[in-house]
């Protein structure tokens, strides 16, 4: 059991389920409807708490009426909120996903007006109790900050970064941490759109780093010193029922597997196989997986 502080976005998550994707100017009727806690970092902590490491939230909360939801759900995996920050006047960031039970493809419509963490707020983080950190690339300058104080001064804690769409200046976090995580389209919208020439790339550049792909249903490619280029295959379940987090867990399956010590390839591998598993249950609910 490791600790780990993940430092990024929660939400709330309006997920109506429909047969088939509609036709714009359409008008069609959902098969269900839920409200759910969602976001890249807490979903990523909610499976790695599954996975009993012992997990801890620093982002931003809107009013409490619209946190309720997310609080809940936060305490349910046992992720502790002692570093949130609340802006009592202010509103959670909220997705109004389309869930195509046909494919389980989710498409997501989201809105934010919430500030996110701010550098000063992180740095009153006792970082020494952590054994790992975990960041979305987002609010660039001041991740930037966090990034640059936790190298300067607890150098010996491991970070990961997941680098999930391009924002002006996202490159100069590159050199700041040790595993980045990169989606598919991010690497899509890169000027090296292939994954191996994308990752081949980066280690050019950034050649102390584990560079992680992850890429969808044809599986992940990463990147070391140690190992040269190395992928996994996908693995893709009988039927496919929700693929919305299948990314965040996937970051949570190499999280997980590194604290653990196992090799590249391995790890690659086990958050293959778990990001498989979780696109084929509704939710994060991971408990038959860990059995
Ligand atoms: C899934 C997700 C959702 C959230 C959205 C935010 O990866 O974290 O839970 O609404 O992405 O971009």
């Amino acid at each position: 059991m490791s600790k780990i502080l993940g430092i990024g976005i929660a939400t709330l998550d309006i997920i109506n389920s429909v047969n088939s994707y509609p036709e714009e100017n359409s008008e069609v009727r959902a098969i269900s409807q839920k409200t759910v806690r969602g976001g890249n970092v807490t979903n990523s902590l909610s499976v790695l708490s599954q996975l009993n490491h012992q997990t801890a939230w620093a982002g931003t909360l809107g009013c409490k009426h619209d946190a309720g939801i997310i609080l809940r759900d936060l305490e349910k995996h046992n992720i502790n909120c002692r570093y949130v920050k609340t802006y009592a006047d202010g509103k959670v960031p909220t997705s109004y996903i389309l869930l195509n039970k046909s494919n389980g493809s989710r498409s997501i419509v989201h809105h934010r007006d919430l500030p996110e963490l701010d550098f000063q707020h992180f740095k009153s983080i006792a970082l020494e109790d952590f054994d790992w950190l975990h960041f979305e690339a987002r609010n660039i300058e001041q991740t930037l900050l966090m990034l640059q104080h936790l190298k300067q001064h607890f150098p010996h804690i491991p970070c990961s970064i997941e680098f999930e769409k391009h924002r002006a200046g996202i490159e100069t976090l590159y050199a700041l941490a040790d595993v980045l995580i990169f989606s598919k389209a991010f690497c899509l919208s890169s000027v090296q759109s292939e994954p191996e020439a994308f990752l081949k790339a980066l280690s050019l550049r950034f050649s102390d780093k584990t560079l992680i792909l992850a890429w969808g249903e044809h599986g992940a490619y990463a990147f070391s010193q140690e190992t040269g280029m190395i992928d996994s295959p996908a693995y893709k379940p009988a039927l496919i029922i929700d693929t919305l987090g299948a990314g965040d867990t996937f970051n949570a399956g190499i999280i997980d597997a590194l604290l653990k010590g196992c090799h590249l390839q391995t790890a690659l591998d086990k958050a293959s196989r778990l990001a498989g598993y979780k696109i084929s249950v509704d939710g994060f609910d991971i408990s038959d997986y860990v059995r």
